[in-house]
Order: C-alpha cells, then sequence, then structure tokens
C-alpha cells in the first residue's frame, strides 16, 4: 500500500474517546477498536494483518520506537507519545501505553497491546521540539545517534525514560 502524503492537518481525540489497538508479536495489527479504525481512515479489512507502522508518520524519531519495541520485548509496559498519519494524509497526536500480552501457561509473550489517549496540549509543546532534534540527529548521523542523544539526556538528568514520560 501506497504511504499517504503528510498534509498540515490534524485531528483530535476526545478527552473521553480511547484507540485500542493489540498487535501478534511482530507487531502486525490484530484488532481495532471502532475509533481507532474511524480516526486512521482506513477500513478494518485494511488494518488487520498490516503492520502497525501503516499509521507511522514521517515527522517520528526511528528512536522512539526503539525504545517501544526494546520494552515490550523485555516484557515491560511503554508509554510514548506518538504523532500517527492518517490514510488521508493528517495527523494525530495519541499517548499510547503499549504492554505485552503474556500466554497464561508458559508466561511467553503472545502479543501487544496498545491503548491511546488525547495527550495534553502543553506536554506536546514540550514533546514536538524534541522529536525535531532527534529527527535532525537521525537524518544526519542515523537512529544510534538520536538513541544516544536520549540516553545522554536522560543521564544527565539522572532520570529513566519512564519517569522522564511521566515528568513531561
Ligand atoms: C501494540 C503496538 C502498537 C503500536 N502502535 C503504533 C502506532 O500507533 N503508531 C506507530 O507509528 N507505530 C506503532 N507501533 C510501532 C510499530 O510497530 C513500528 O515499530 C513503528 O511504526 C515504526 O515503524 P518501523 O519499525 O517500520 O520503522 C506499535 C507497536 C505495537 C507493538
Amino acid at each position: 500500500m501506497r504511504r499517504p502524503k503528510p498534509i498540515d492537518r490534524e485531528k483530535f481525540l476526545k478527552d473521553d474517546e480511547i484507540l485500542v489497538s493489540k498487535t501478534d508479536t511482530r507487531g502486525k495489527i490484530t484488532y481495532g477498536n471502532e475509533r481507532f479504525i474511524d480516526i486512521s481512515g482506513y477500513s478494518e479489512e485494511e488494518l488487520l494483518g498490516a503492520p502497525h507502522s501503516i499509521i507511522r508518520h514521517p515527522d517520528m524519531p526511528k528512536a522512539v520506537f526503539k525504545i517501544l519495541w526494546d520494552g515490550i520485548q523485555a516484557g515491560e509496559e511503554v508509554n510514548a507519545y506518538v504523532k500517527n498519519l492518517a490514510k488521508d494524509g493528517s495527523f494525530y497526536w495519541v499517548l499510547a501505553t503499549v504492554t505485552p500480552s503474556f500466554d497464561s501457561v508458559n508466561g511467553k509473550i503472545v502479543g501487544y497491546f496498545s491503548v491511546r489517549r488525547s495527550p495534553d496540549r502543553s506536554k506536546l509543546q514540550k514533546v514536538e521540539p524534541l522529536y525535531r532534534e532527534l529527527l535532525e540527529i537521525e537524518r544526519r548521523s542515523g537512529m544510534d545517534a538520536s538513541k544516544k542523544r536520549i540516553d545522554e539526556m536522560l543521564k544527565s538528568e539522572g532520570t529513566t525514560y519512564d519517569e522522564f514520560i511521566h515528568s513531561i
């Protein structure tokens, strides 16, 4: 499927709305709630079985997804501010909480689960310049360099990624 061309139009989630999706262990979408499907602009048929990167926005730094995958594959919950791309090219910001689902018998990860809500606008004002900086580093020097930048920033502030997200 061709990637939509991003346009400068934002869609907003209402405060009481949540977007839910589930994936298999490789990030292929296995479920989306109605609002998740609706805001994406895709049909349920288009979404189910597609990689979750179908709604990836080019403004998102790769390093954020690296942190996400490292965390959930290690069995942890990861929170992240994510700018998503709808089929019509518009974008919508979410605060996502992504968690692994475990097999009840052997405890192995069988898939992942994401619940997203509308982020505070004041917080996005801090996230957006950070993401712009990380993206710039990635364009110039690649993802390892931007991941290093995040690690150095967290170290210099004596905090962890999770604490940082909650403190924004
Ligand atoms: C449960 C779950 C939910 C995800 N939700 C999103 C999402 O809303 N937007 C997004 O761009 N990536 C999301 N991802 C991450 C994608 O799998 C992917 O890593 C990301 O879009 C970057 O694409 P790339 O790995 O092809 O560079 C999610 C992953 C999981 C496991």
